[in-house]
């Protein structure tokens, strides 16, 4: 339950954004989808964290790489930064047997999962799994269509504490139905899971999913291009009234660290995950982050920044969003906070570094006087007076917290 001034915040917040965007019905729709119920199994208050297989290593998963991944995260930070989640993606899973019970393949995988999860579990970290609730994954292994419950009690008994579950080859299923089915096999299974819808945003999750996953897909797949990013970004933020505590979109998993774009526009893809309330879910080779190349320095910079990463965990749990958006490409995000600062981004999405300005009116300050905090320089401003300039590079973020005084 989030204690009264907070949810008076949240109300005011929406308000703000409102008057701002001219859509007055939209105040009554945000608190309303806020007060909805959520999947109620206790988990994800904050937005998961963790790391998963699929953007760097697609298909070639085994053991050998889940083990070597969960010792780089518990020695570079990773874990202790927030990460937990270990997944293990498509391509894991080859038959089931004569009982129906899943079967993982056996060179990639020997002895199976339950060893696995126990490694990762003795790392001090958390263990997942990926299915599909057709009738196979997209990578054309067995999907858990007809074997929800089995397929439930067997990631129970091996141990696993999330379970991504993807929306490939299911024609003819009805989407809301199939999902429920499946939590309603995980909360049967006695062991707390995560639960993480992957349809895409192709059955408008947003109105259905949050009594059913602790977080769904709003988007298709992410790619390591900024163009990736800015058109998930433009989709995923239109449902920010409906993400809350224990129920989150999901702009799909990070791409920081694969190569593909600049460090400004890493800075930035991680900046905005983390103002959206999304969930954080590095999809790196963390194997090499302790290496002494630029590209695994600036990876380490960027994961393991713990005052942005504390933007997207806060409490309150509110997805941040636009509050201006003028000149176009140029915009200042804003998400309210549990302790009544304001995380606040000024995005370039122009081609040429400009400078933003964010106002205190336009932040939803009441106050003339702030502190400002610059969460990436990580540097202080004690006393700073209705707004705050600065010379954002192109495809670039700069990320503040601002506190009234
Ligand atoms: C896609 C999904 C990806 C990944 C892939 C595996 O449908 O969106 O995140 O899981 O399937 O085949």
């Amino acid at each position: 339950m989030i204690p009264v001034q907070q949810e008076a915040l949240v109300t005011l917040f929406r308000r703000r954004v409102t008057v701002l965007s001219g859509i007055t019905l939209l105040v009554g729709l945000a608190i309303a989808a806020r007060d909805t119920a959520h999947h109620d199994n206790g988990l994800a208050r904050t937005p998961p964290m963790g790391w998963n297989s699929w953007n760097h290593f697609g298909c070639n998963v085994s053991a050998l790489l889940i083990r070597q991944v969960a010792d780089a995260m518990a020695g570079n930070g990773m874990r202790d930064a927030g990460y937990q989640y270990v997944t293990i993606d498509d391509c894991w899973q080859v038959a089931r047997d004569a009982n129906g019970v899943i079967v993982a393949d056996s060179a990639r995988f020997p002895g199976g999962i339950k060893p696995l999860a126990d490694y990762v579990h003795s790392k001090g970290l958390k263990f997942g799994i990926y299915t599909d609730a057709g009738r196979l994954t997209c990578q054309k292994r067995p999907g858990s269509y007809g074997h929800e419950e089995q397929d439930a009690r067997t990631y129970a008994q091996w141990g696993v504490d999330y379970v991504k579950v993807d929306w490939c080859n299911a024609e003819g299923i009805d989407a809301p139905s199939q999902y429920a089915k499946i939590r309603d096999a995980l909360l049967k299974s006695g062991r707390p899971i995560v639960y993480s819808i992957c349809e895409w945003g192709s059955n408008r999750p947003w109105e259905w999913a949050p009594p059913v996953g602790n977080l769904w897909r709003t988007t298709d797949d992410i790619t390591d291009r900024w163009s990736s990013v800015m058109a998930i970004v433009d989709l995923s933020s239109q449902y920010w009234h409906v993400a809350k505590p224990g129920a989150w979109n999901d702009p799909d998993m990070l791409e920081v660290g694969n190569g593909g774009m600049s460090r400004d526009e890493y800075r930035a893809h991680f900046s905005l995950w983390a103002i959206m309330a999304a969930p954080l879910v590095a999809g790196n080779d963390v194997r090499t982050m302790m290496d002494s190349t630029r590209m695994a320095a600036a990876t380490r910079d960027i994961l393991l920044n713990k005052e942005v990463i504390a933007v997207d965990q806060d409490s309150l749990g509110v997805q941040g969003t636009v509050v201006e958006n003028w000149p176009p490409q140029l915009q200042v995000w804003m998400k309210p906070m549990a302790d009544g600062s304001r995380a606040v981004l000024l995005l370039n999405r122009a081609s040429v570094p400009t400078t933003i300005t964010a106002t205190w009116e336009r932040v939803g300050l009441k106050t003339n006087q702030a502190r400002v905090r610059d969460l990436w320089a990580h540097k202080d401003s004690s006393s700073v007076r209705e707004r705050y300039n600065a010379l954002v590079p192109s495809h670039g973020a700069v990320m503040l917290r601002v506190w009234p005084k």
